[in-house]
């Protein structure tokens, strides 16, 4: 991390400057005040309270059971845990794509818990549920690709953004959410050509995950790049306890090796 005092809040214009530096941004998920203390500590600059949680916290086989009360107690739990990282926190299923009007109150309830913006899920469709937040002071990180909230209606967890048609769909949504104020965008599991594309074609901050190396940053699930519980992990996850020392060595080494471009490699991408 550079050009940041170590005590004070990242914003989203400390963000903005280091992608016009075109350094790449690492955000981790996190869930507890210990780990972020420790993701801090190895200078992660964004901690996402993702609705993943339902899977790595609760048991449950998908993301759908999570509810806004969740979401909150665990932002609350991982502000109290630190005093850098810029904190995202998701929306989870249900909470924000009955009306505009549903979304706000529950983004209010994230933000009072401690995030500095809301991550949501959806293209062109929530492009006026994001207007909306956006109008209203509430920061908004888009997600598009493979979006776990739709896992029934995509058919599983798969790669998307395969054919040419869904590849300019996804370009067509991406540019939507950008032009409704949305000022970050979670591209995953796509072909890692397509993120490219993606990114080139926006002024927003793109964060892959299974997207390839030329998003302007990387996300990382901390169970998965912790290797917890061990076992076989998606295409796209590096293991950092291999080799690690510790669990803060692991994380030193996944900040570095986002940072220098070493991560993810082609091992970890999709092809078009
Ligand atoms: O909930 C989550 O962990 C996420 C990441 C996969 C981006 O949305």
């Amino acid at each position: 991390m550079s050009a940041h005092t170590p005590t004070r809040r990242l914003t989203q214009s400390d963000l903005g400057k280091l992608h016009a530096a075109g350094e790449k941004i690492v955000m981790f998920t996190c869930y507890d005040a210990s780990f972020a203390r420790l993701l801090e500590g190895a200078g992660v600059e964004c901690l996402l309270i993702g609705d993943s949680l339902g899977n790595v916290i609760q048991g449950h086989d998908s993301t759908l059971p999570v509810t806004v009360a969740d979401i909150a107690y665990h932002t609350a739990a991982v502000k109290r845990g630190c005093n850098q990282p810029f904190i995202v926190a998701d929306m989870p299923f249900g909470s924000y794509q009955e009306s505009p009007e549903q979304a706000f109150r529950n983004a209010a309830t994230l933000l009072a818990a401690g995030a500095q913006m809301v991550k949501l899920e959806g293209g062109g469709d929530m492009a006026d549920t994001v207007r909306f937040l956006v109008e209203r002071g509430i920061p908004v990180c888009g997600h598009l690709g493979l979006t776990p909230q739709s896992v029934h209606a995509m058919g599983g967890y798969k790669v998307q953004g395969k054919t040419a048609a869904a590849a300019q769909r996804l370009l067509t949504d991406a540019k939507a959410l950008q032009a409704a104020g949305a000022s970050m965008l979670v591209l995953e599991a796509i072909p890692a050509p397509l993120a490219a594309q993606v990114t080139a074609a926006l002024d927003i901050i793109t964060i892959g995950i299974g997207a390839g190396k030329d998003c302007s940053g990387q996300v990382m699930v901390v169970h998965d790049a912790f290797d917890i519980p061990p076992g076989k992990k998606a295409k796209f996850v590096r293991n950092f306890m291999a080799g690690a020392s510790s669990l803060h060595d692991a994380a030193c080494q996944a900040v570095a090796a986002v940072k220098s471009g070493d991560y993810p490699g082609p091992e970890h991408t999709y092809a078009a």
